[in-house]
């Protein structure tokens, strides 16, 4: 035998140096809610480990992810009142708006993204208005376009809709550029498939859709080149960074979509992908760090650039200590 490819598996040190995949703290995103009222920080029950917090108690977490070398969040709020229009996701005193106020000042130097939507701001939990049972595209892309721009009045460094309207990336870019914003970055979630792991996240904002569900907005899982469709039309409206949503079982199309854009490609594995893990481990039948750094180097081997985890802290940590990267 000339070629046995075990030589290169010898050692941990020949076996990190002809590494493919190599990660890196910078790239991780750790989503955080935020409610109304203060003293909170509450549990979320599908998402053991995973808060609530209110305002007061956001620096302490905040601080955490600081100390861990995790310098991105994405901000998705929950409000106290909800209504047909969702007026709360782009009121100025709105519970994001607040929050990146109240954190820009005490954390300047994390990164702060935004998700824009209006499901959780919404009394029936859809992503859009509503015109009978119908939800609405085009009267949908100006309030998601004045959700953008208010977040970014308030101190967002990049907004990421991830509401799937037809056309709401440029309307977005355009009413920011309007407003003199023309460098604030738009991750668009371009990429997201009409999913059953969401389903602790729902919990988690009191989102679920009150009728329905949201497949004539999110895409059908059957569906690939559809995926490709949805990435190429947002890059030409102006997207900076393209994201996959889920990540676990659509590493396929994190491949793809890295290969047909020339945009960063990013990755969400979401809360039912967390809530997984959690639950397994939690009986031990997983070993839940192996895991949580597997999933992690098979999103970035197929292409992703950037990770949004709430496992971040722990992949922080996993990546200081040589377990992974
Ligand atoms: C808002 C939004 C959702 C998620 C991110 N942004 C929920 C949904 O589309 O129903 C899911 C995130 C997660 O499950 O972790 N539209």
């Amino acid at each position: 035998m000339i070629i046995r490819p075990r030589r290169l598996r010898g050692s941990e040190t020949l076996r990190k140096m002809v590494r493919e995949t190599r990660m890196d703290k910078s790239s991780l995103i750790y989503p955080l809610f935020v409610k109304e009222g203060e003293g909170i920080q509450e549990e979320i029950p599908s998402m053991v480990g995973q808060n609530r917090y209110s305002i007061d108690k956001l620096p302490y977490e905040l601080e955490r992810l600081s100390k861990a070398g995790v310098g991105s969040v994405m901000l998705f709020g929950i409000p106290d009142v909800k209504d047909e229009v969702a007026s709360q996701a782009y009121a100025e005193d709105g519970i994001v708006q607040k929050a990146l106020r109240a954190a820009k000042r005490e954390f300047p130097d994390l990164y702060y993204i935004t998700d824009v939507c209006l499901c959780e701001y919404t009394s029936h939990g859809h992503c859009g208005m509503l015109c009978g049972h119908e939800v609405e595209n085009d009267s949908t892309l100006e309030l998601l376009a004045k959700t953008a721009l208010s977040h970014v009045e308030a101190g967002a460094d990049m907004v990421a809709p991830s509401d799937m309207m037809d056309g709401r990336v440029l309307a977005i870019r355009n009413m920011l550029d309007d407003a003199g914003h023309k460098e604030t970055p738009i991750m668009s979630y371009a990429v997201k498939y009409a999913s059953a792991f969401y389903g602790p996240f729902r919990d988690a904002a009191g989102s679920a859709p009150a009728f329905g569900d949201r497949k004539s907005y999110q895409m059908d899982f059957h569906n690939s080149r559809e995926g490709i469709k949805e990435a190429l039309l947002d890059v030409e409206e102006g997207a900076d960074i393209i994201m996959v949503k889920p990540a676990l079982s659509y590493l396929d199309m994190i491949t793809k979509v890295h290969d047909v854009t020339d945009v960063p490609v990013a990755a969400y594995s979401v809360s039912g992908e967390y809530a997984m893990v959690k639950a397994a481990a939690q009986n031990g039948w997983i070993d839940e760090d192996r895991i949580i750094c597997e999933m992690a180097a098979s999103t970035y081997r197929a292409g992703a650039q950037i990770y949004l985890t709430y496992f971040a802290k722990e992949l922080a940590k996993f990546m200081d200590e040589g377990r992974i990267g």
